[in-house]
């Protein structure tokens, strides 16, 4: 179920590789889009023969209806990024119009951008934005190793000095407590990156009491504290067992078998999909963002498109309900505004 998708049929134009595990799509639109910092695109994929739908950021948009993303083929995907990389130029595929839940503000008096990885993709177009507009910027860049850094260049053209990379295998790490504490007061961070790194920086955000309304965040969905393992899902209710592939997710495993859940983004960001726990052998692998580190330790609730569990049983009731626990949702509307809804209320 999807709320503001409106798919367009698109033409690849050009393909480049920036990384071994890192291909770049420019994407030629039937009319010119305009692709805010921070926006996404959903494209149609095809996986084991079946039609499912990806997202991904926007590097950049351009006037004569070109979008480019950029696709990291993951070890553990799920079939998305393995079908990316089969496009070749001049295939036509579906994909919606760019839309942005990850808005970029304006006027902070300094802005820190941080990326994890393939996480860079939204930052690049937020690290041009805040150039252009002659914003105070820093950007800090992590990935595993050096030729892992996608747009390195492009983003050293841009920033020059104010952009510092820090590779893994070379031992350096973002210290983020001090990069939070050197944040001026009203200086605003935004991240995109892998949870574990979304979640030091959320907590080290609480820690300080920065303000909330301060730090903007995305994380892409198959990143998790465990590998990806299979795993059985267990549905007393409907008296259903479901075995959850390591390649799969709940959502999709439990779709196949019949069970209607509601969902949106794909991505742990809305919570459309969020059902109640009742029990569990293993440890639950919380892959959102949409619950906060107290609740998701509580083990109450999980997001289906991304939440997995390590090594284990899961028993739920998938039929979520708004409730005081966990209050309200965000939904985005077709005119693009965030709602806050119960499930009961949705159409
Ligand atoms: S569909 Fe949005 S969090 Fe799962």
């Amino acid at each position: 179920m999807n709320y503001h998708d409106e798919w367009m049929q698109v033409e690849v134009r050009r393909i480049r590789d920036l990384t071994p595990t890192v291909r770049e799509f420019e994407l030629v639109y039937p009319e010119r889009q305009a692709a805010a910092p921070g926006s996404h695109v959903n494209v149609r994929v095809t996986i084991d023969g079946q039609p499912d739908k990806r997202s991904y950021s926007v590097v950049s948009g351009s006037e004569d209806a070109i979008v480019t993303i950029a696709v990291k083929l993951l070890a553990e995907s799920r079939g998305g990024s393995r079908f990316m990389w089969t496009l070749e130029p001049r295939m036509r595929l579906h994909a919606t119009k760019p839309h942005s839940d990850f808005e970029l503000s304006r006027g902070a008096p300094h802005y820190l951008l941080l990326a994890g990885g393939i996480g860079v993709t939204p930052i690049v177009a937020m690290a041009r934005a805040l150039n252009q507009l002659g914003a105070s910027v820093r950007m800090l860049y992590a990935a595993r190793s050096r030729n892992e850094l996608a747009y390195a260049e492009e983003l050293g053209n841009i920033l020059g000095a104010r952009v510092t990379v820090f590779p893994a295998d070379e031992g350096k790490m973002v210290d983020i407590a001090a990069e939070v504490s050197a944040l001026p007061a009203e200086g605003e961070l935004y991240m995109c990156g892998p949870i574990g790194l979304l979640d030091a920086v959320r907590q080290e955000w609480a820690l300080q009491k920065r303000a909330l309304s301060k730090l903007r965040f995305e994380t892409f969905g198959s990143s998790g504290h465990h590998a990806a393992t299979s795993f059985l899902v267990k549905i007393p209710r409907l008296n259903l067992e479901v075995v959850v592939a390591e390649d799969r997710s709940m959502l999709d495993a439990l779709t196949s078998a019949g069970v209607g859940v509601l969902s949106e983004c794909r991505r742990g960001e809305c919570g459309l999909c969020a059902m109640d726990v009742l029990s569990v052998d293993g440890e639950i692998d919380h892959r959102d963002v949409f619950f906060s580190g107290e609740q998701r330790a509580h083990n109450k609730k999980v997001c289906a498109c991304v939440s997995r569990v390590a090594g284990g049983t899961i028993v739920i009731e998938p039929a979520f309900r708004g409730d005081p626990d966990f209050g309200r949702i965000e939904i985005l509307s077709d005119c693009g505004l965030r709602q806050c809804v119960y499930p009961s209320h949705l159409p």
